[in-house]
């Protein structure tokens, strides 16, 4: 009976116990419902970086509309992220004269400088969303270098002109260079950049420099006061830096009017090293080049076909990251005019990994509160 007394009671007061915890225990999760912070309380992210850089960001017909709170609020400047590409502005050639449309360039550049955005002009000359008859003749063969190259100065001249005052930056040439490792290497080819060749460089093997210098100095010529760029993804990566540095030596020592080198960041978590970023923007600044960073994103995982949605903790390390790159940025505040985010929320980057500094809702995100944090103000 005692026996009963001491072990039962406490046993059953324990079993009680554990059974109230347990139905808390066990209680289904629910999800996390963050309360939206008022927008006064969000400060705006281009004015916290002024007198440093310009804050910027890619556009397109659909987000000018739908996400103009936030573009008008945090960027300082604007790029449009397909619509002045060659394929949304060549409509055809009549006779031996390009027809051009200017319509959607047009709504994104008005739309920024009715709201005293700069604008980056992004991109004259392009192996990709360029159509393949730019490239040919009425017979579907390519053109020799002389024919293109005067098809070339056509279009550069007539963008240009039609643009001429209302762009801050243009994009003159993209992704001109390869991704081989080889060193004898230097341009974009079909054979080693798999898919990725170039009929510009087909066009003009071994003299691919030839077409370069002529598309900075037409664009020069059309608007001597626009600031001209050669723009390139994994342009920090060290032997990818020392192939585009070896271009740009070449054009300046030819007197080429080449103002700047945007390096479009679209990066991992865990690449590239602070340490190559840091030394490619001073080694191109070195150079006497403006660094723009024109296209930046900081995504998980290096496969981008791949759809990621990122946990709590991959929302930090993110942050983490984003931190760090603006550190470095700042760092070199004196080398970098502007900083553009390839994107405005998540839901309309061209990476299905949640990459960017607001979310589908339009709530700032963790990397959102670090970048502003990196200011240490
Ligand atoms: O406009 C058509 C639409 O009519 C059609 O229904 C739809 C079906 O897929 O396609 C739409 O076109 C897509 C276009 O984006 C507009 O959304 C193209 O297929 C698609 O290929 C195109 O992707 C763009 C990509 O460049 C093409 O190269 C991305 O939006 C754009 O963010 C991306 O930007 C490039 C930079 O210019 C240069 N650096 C790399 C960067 C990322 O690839």
């Amino acid at each position: 009976m005692l026996l009963k007394h001491r072990v039962f009671y406490p046993l059953m007061v324990v079993l009680l116990v554990f059974s109230l915890t347990a139905c808390d225990f066990f209680k289904p999760i629910e999800p996390e419902v963050v309360e939206p912070l008022p927008p006064e309380a969000i400060p705006s992210l281009h004015k916290a970086y002024e007198g440093y850089f310009n804050i910027g960001v890619a556009v397109n017909a659909g987000t000018m509309n739908t996400h103009n709170d936030l573009i008008e609020k945090h960027f300082s400047s604007i790029t449009a992220e397909n619509e002045m590409k060659p394929d949304h502005i060549l409509r055809y050639i009549s006779g031996n004269e390009l027809v051009l449309d200017f319509t959607r360039g047009d709504r994104i550049v008005n739309y920024a400088l009715q709201n005293g955005k700069k604008v980056r002009g992004h991109v004259l000359v392009w192996h990709s969303q360029t159509p393949d008859w730019f490239f040919k003749d009425e017979n579907d063969q390519l053109l020799s270098q002389e024919k293109i190259q005067e098809r070339m100065a056509e279009y550069i001249t007539k963008v240009v002109t039609h643009y001429k005052g209302k762009i801050d930056a243009w994009d003159v040439v993209n992704e001109a260079i390869t991704d081989s490792n080889d060193p004898d290497h230097i341009y974009r080819h079909k054979d080693y950049d798999k898919k990725n060749g170039s009929l510009w460089n087909e066009i003009f093997a071994g003299s691919e420099i030839d077409y370069i210098a002529a598309a900075f100095r037409a664009a020069h010529e059309a608007d001597p006061e626009a600031k001209l760029y050669y723009n390139d993804y994994n342009a920090v990566a060290p032997e990818k830096r020392e192939k585009i540095m070896k271009m740009i030596r070449q054009l300046k020592d030819e007197d080429v009017p080449i103002h700047g080198i945007g390096i479009q960041a679209h990066w991992l978590f865990n690449w590239p090293s602070a340490g190559d970023i840091e030394d490619a923007i001073v080694e191109y600044s070195k150079m006497g080049l403006d660094v723009q960073i024109t296209e930046l994103d900081i995504r998980i995982d290096g496969d981008m076909e791949k759809k990621i949605t990122l946990s709590r903790k991959d929302k930090e390390r993110q942050a983490d990251r984003y931190k760090e790159v603006f550190e470095i940025f700042i760092k070199h505040s004196d080398k970098i005019s502007s900083v553009t985010f390839w994107g405005i929320t998540d839901d309309n980057s061209w990476i299905s990994q949640e990459p960017l500094i607001f979310d589908r809702n339009k709530n700032p995100k963790p990397a959102f509160w670090a970048i502003l944090d990196a200011l240490g103000k």
